[in-house]
């Protein structure tokens, strides 16, 4: 029983606009152009902040996922999240939420996967979750933006949300590409987490350390760049570090990016130094390779990680733009 008067919990709040309803088709034997009987179906809530909320509700946390949801594929991915015991405060909007559908073929063992385009919002219901926002960021101990933006939603959405939480005083974690990732450095977010693809996107022409430090002097507080099986490189206001595991794990790296980006909301939340947050990171983020679905990790490899992973301090990178 809390005390009458006491705040909420320390909860994160991670934001998914282009939320998905991930349907999986196994078949026993694809055949293209002709009919495929389905074996069996398995449906459950998809994209990136949903990865990010499955992977903190297994460290512990109670996270809330917020976003955008429509049509029956948003009825039945929001009764995904309340069947595995995620708190959703989605918005309803008129366009259905967006399936990826994945085949796969049994006796192959691969997988084939359709994207759909995703919902068209409407400039009223983005409007509605602006004048939202500020309720559902306020006492969250940080927030997770991350992943693509729905038709309909401007390029500056991650400015926008993030400029109400630094309002707030919520520390920011923002995962994304190009524009989206540009525009949201505007707000100032407290890390910016970009993949060696997007960061050399954000800074065509430079080395990633050189890329690092100019994403941090056009506003991120710290960037975590990952780098699949090489680890990360984080350039920090406490320093610069190059982190990673000794062993390159096989797996399924998908959603290992999303992994990364939890612990290092978990690591703002439980107050940890940078290195204790790259090092959680890197032992997450190589566990979550181990396992076959977006949003989940071998707990048993993150705890060997954790002692195995290398942290080193780099000099001169920080400065490398003051
Ligand atoms: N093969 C691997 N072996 C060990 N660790 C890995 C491997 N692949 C990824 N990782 C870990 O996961 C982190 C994130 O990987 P990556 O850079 O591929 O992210 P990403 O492209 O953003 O992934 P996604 O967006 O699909 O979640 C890396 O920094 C690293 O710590
Ligand atoms: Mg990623």
């Amino acid at each position: 029983v809390s005390p009458a008067g006491a705040a909420r919990p320390a909860t994160i709040l991670t934001v998914a606009l282009n939320l998905a309803l991930d349907v999986t088709y196994f078949v026993e034997r694809v055949e293209w152009h002709a009919g495929n009987r389905v074996a069996r179906v398995h449906e459950q809530a998809g994209g990136k902040g949903v990865n990010v909320a499955r992977v903190l509700q297994a460290l512990g946390h109670e996270p809330v996922v917020t976003g955008l949801a429509g049509g029956t594929s948003g009825d039945a991915a929001r009764a995904d999240l309340a069947a595995a015991g995620l708190r959703e405060a989605l918005l309803p909007i008129a366009a259905a939420t967006r399936r990826t559908v994945a085949v796969v073929d049994e006796t192959h063992g691969d997988a084939t996967g359709f994207w759909e385009p995703g919902p068209t919002v409407d400039a009223h219901e983005w409007a509605d979750f602006v004048a939202a926002f500020p309720a559902l960021v306020r006492d969250r101990a940080a927030v997770v933006l991350t992943g693509s933006l729905p038709g309909g939603v401007p390029l500056d959405a991650y400015a926008q949300l993030g400029s109400a939480a630094a309002r707030l005083g919520v520390p920011v974690v923002l995962d994304a590409d190009g524009e989206a990732l540009r525009h949201g450095l505007g707000a100032r977010p407290a890390v910016v987490k970009p993949n060696a693809g997007e960061l050399a996107r954000a800074a065509p022409g430079l080395d990633a350390p050189a890329a690092a430090a100019w994403l941090r002097a056009a506003g991120a507080g710290a960037v975590v760049a990952s780098r699949g099986p090489d680890g990360l490189l984080a350039v920090t206001p406490d320093g610069s570090w190059r982190v990673r595991l000794a062993e390159r794990v096989d797996g399924n790296p998908t959603g290992a990016g999303d992994a990364a980006v939890a612990a290092l909301a978990a690591g703002i939340v439980a107050g940890w130094s940078w290195p204790e947050r790259l090092r959680h990171a890197v032992a997450l983020s190589a566990a979550a390779v181990h396992s076959p679905v977006a949003g989940a990790f071998a707990a048993d490899a993150y705890r060997r990680y954790l002692p195995a992973v290398s942290i080193e301090r780099l000099d001169g990178v920080h400065g490398l733009l003051s």
